[in-house]
């Protein structure tokens, strides 16, 4: 194949077809396919034990496939998961950082493992720290540095090897704010930089600020694909009004033509312009609601649906 510009394109650093991960007889990947392109970020979406990790797993050549097949760098697996995890960074799911040692004897640790001559080593340490603000952290016990930090620390770790491909599980769970949009920065600094990114999370906004495809999963299956923008588009309407309070919202947007949906004490109306819907509520002062543009978590909540997973 050939593109417009008369080259051909790259292939995908990973490509999945009918990939199938069985333990005992229950089967928690169930035939999904994905192809990523070199130097995009892709991301799988999806609620708890929708197969994200195991997904990853595979991937990484830790966990073999029970079905279907799995190329990274064009190279099968698992038969060749040796060669190309030299080639990928992991972020994993939880951090297992080593406690006996400093935040610069943990990146040391992975560069030997990884069999770099010491002053490339170092000079990547120094390179690698600043580049997740840890600098002055170098000589500090993993024990005393807050979760932020570890999680910080793990991503400098991930790029040592210098990856062309960076897995991340989950990058920013449980952090807060800043280190959240800290590490988004970063994240969005290494996809410039040429390297190819695939993640999983729950956060639709962190899927919306980095991810140029998705799969939403669940159950094990794709749901839906595309890129962002797409997907709230081909789902939900562009304008959400959420709903809360005391006054009669519900008969208030009756005579509305929009979709509700309720959710706990919250009303979600969706709909395509919502100025009709807007001036009603504005008339009871007992109502009280935030008008949004639709996001990914409408369409997460709409494909996966609402009750609670696991
Ligand atoms: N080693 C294992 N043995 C048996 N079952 C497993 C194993 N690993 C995962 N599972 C099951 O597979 C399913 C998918 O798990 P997985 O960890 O991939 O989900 P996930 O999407 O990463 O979820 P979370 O968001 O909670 O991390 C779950 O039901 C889990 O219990
Ligand atoms: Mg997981």
């Amino acid at each position: 194949m050939v593109d417009e510009a008369g080259s051909a394109p790259a292939a995908p650093v990973v490509s999945a077809r009918g990939l199938i991960k069985r333990f005992d007889a229950r089967e928690v990947v169930r035939g999904i396919d994905f192809a990523i392109p070199a130097g995009s970020c892709f991301g799988i979406l999806g609620p708890n034990g929708a197969g994200k990790t195991t997904t990853l797993r595979m991937v990484l050549g830790q966990s073999p496939p029970s079905g279907g097949t799995l190329e990274v760098f064009g190279l099968p697996i698992p038969e060749n998961g040796r060669a190309v995890r030299a080639r990928i960074g992991l972020v994993p799911q939880m951090d297992n950082l080593d406690p006996d040692f400093t935040v610069a004897e943990n990146l040391r640790i992975y560069g030997n493992y990884f069999g770099l001559p010491d002053a490339m080593l170092e000079q990547r340490i120094a390179s690698l720290l600043a580049f997740v603000e840890l600098s002055d952290r170098a000589d500090t016990k993993i024990t005393t540095l807050s979760g932020g930090m570890r999680r910080r620390l793990t991503i400098a770790r991930s790029l040592i090897n210098d990856p062309e491909l960076v897995v991340l599980d989950e990058p920013t769970t449980g952090l807060d704010p800043q280190v959240r949009h800290m590490i988004w920065a970063r994240l969005r600094d290494l996809r410039a930089q040429g390297k190819t990114l695939l993640l999983t999370t729950h956060y639709m906004e962190e899927a919306e600020r980095l991810c140029d495809q998705l799969v939403v999963m669940d159950e094990g299956r794709v749901l839906e694909r595309g890129a962002t923008r797409d997907l709230i588009r081909r789902h939900v309407e562009p304008e959400v009004l959420e709903v809360r309070g005391d006054g009669d919202a519900r008969r208030l947007l009756s005579g509305c033509s929009g979709r509700l949906e309720t959710v706990g004490d919250t009303l979600y109306y969706y709909t395509d312009n919502a100025r009709a819907a807007v001036a009603r509520l504005e008339s009871d002062p007992h109502v009280v609601f935030q008008h949004r543009p639709a996001n990914l978590e409408d369409v997460f909540l709409k494909l996966t649906g609402r009750e609670l997973r696991e």
